[in-house]
């Protein structure tokens, strides 16, 4: 999947039910965009919802942002036709279908097939579809790693808090908050752990999911810069506000930038010299080695995609 690489720090969703709003999303600063068929589209607006979705597809004018199309999750009626109606109507435009509630492998390969037999059907290009599987009950977290190992077009591992508390009975409404009353550490460090080591392993991005309260910016940037600290590649953004704040936070800052452009300038100037038998080099009074070179080139490859 080309569109694997490609930075997604704030992920826009975008109820499929208002035309308004999908013509509004198309001019934001997100890195993805996501029309949403699931949750944010009550069932008795999902037919129109699906044609919506399409025209805007089709229409254009979305620039560099990544197409992402929510269905409804697999214990509905109304999966396939979301899958069958989005890629057959606007496949050509359309980077990624988002599988939400994930539960198993299975589900994963279910999808991989039926885009298979679309693109066959409609002569598109085999594979070029990607699938994001948002991870949002206890059954999809224990499945997390052959979740993300089912298909090569799966691109992101996403946590979907919200549906997650709720599945876990978390005692708590406030979604991304800490529950009251847990005062040992941070309550989503494990599921959060779990689906960044699932994502790394398999060579996927790892996406936060929404920030309810959405004038609280302050919480937002608190709350993302939990996940990026740990390495998440992005957040969903639930109103504009929220875009620019996701944009830096998952960006390295301007002096980690630089730091880590130094640290491989370094690196590469001492081994060269030593003619390629030096391992190690100093950088001021910081000693450098080939792991820190690797941690510099993560760092120098997201500030480059972020145009630092
Ligand atoms: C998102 O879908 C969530 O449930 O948090
Ligand atoms: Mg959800």
């Amino acid at each position: 999947m080309t569109e694997s690489l490609r930075p997604r720090r704030s992920n826009l969703a975008v109820p499929g039910s208002n035309p308004r709003f999908l013509d509004k999303a198309k001019g934001l600063p997100a890195d993805q965009v996501f029309l949403d068929l699931e949750d944010a589209v009550a069932p008795l607006a999902k037919p129109d919802a699906r044609k919506n979705i399409v025209a805007a597809l089709n229409e254009g004018g979305w620039g560099t942002k990544i197409r992402a199309v929510r269905v409804n999750d697999l214990t509905t009626q109304w999966t396939y036709r979301d899958v069958i109606e989005v890629v057959e109507g606007a496949g050509q435009n359309l980077d990624a279908i988002m599988l939400p509630k994930v539960q198993n492998p299975e589900q994963i390969v279910w999808l991989d097939l039926l885009l298979t037999q679309i693109e066959k059907t409609m002569g598109f290009e085999l594979g070029k579809i990607g699938i994001e599987a948002q991870i949002e009950n206890a059954a999809g977290l224990i499945a997390v790693d052959a979740i993300a190992k089912a298909s090569p077009r799966v691109e992101t591992i996403i946590f979907g808090p919200a549906d997650f508390m709720a599945s876990i009975n978390m005692k708590s409404l406030v979604v991304g908050e800490q529950p009251a009353g847990y005062d040992v550490g941070d309550a989503y460090h494990h599921i959060l752990m779990s689906i960044l080591m699932a994502a790394r392993a398999n060579n996927k991005q790892a996406i936060d999911g929404p920030y309810l309260q959405i004038r609280d910016l302050d919480g937002y940037r608190r709350v993302a810069g939990r996940s990026a600290a740990l390495g998440f590649d992005g957040k969903w953004v639930l109103h504009p506000g929220q875009v620019d704040v996701a944009n830096e936070v998952y960006s390295p800052s301007q002096d980690d930038y630089e730091h880590a452009e130094l640290i491989l300038d370094a690196y590469d100037y001492y081994t060269s010299e030593a003619g390629g038998k030096k391992g190690s080099a100093m950088l001021g009074d910081e000693m450098i080695d080939e792991a820190s070179r690797k941690m510099a080139l993560v760092i120098s490859a997201k500030g480059r995609a972020a145009g630092l």
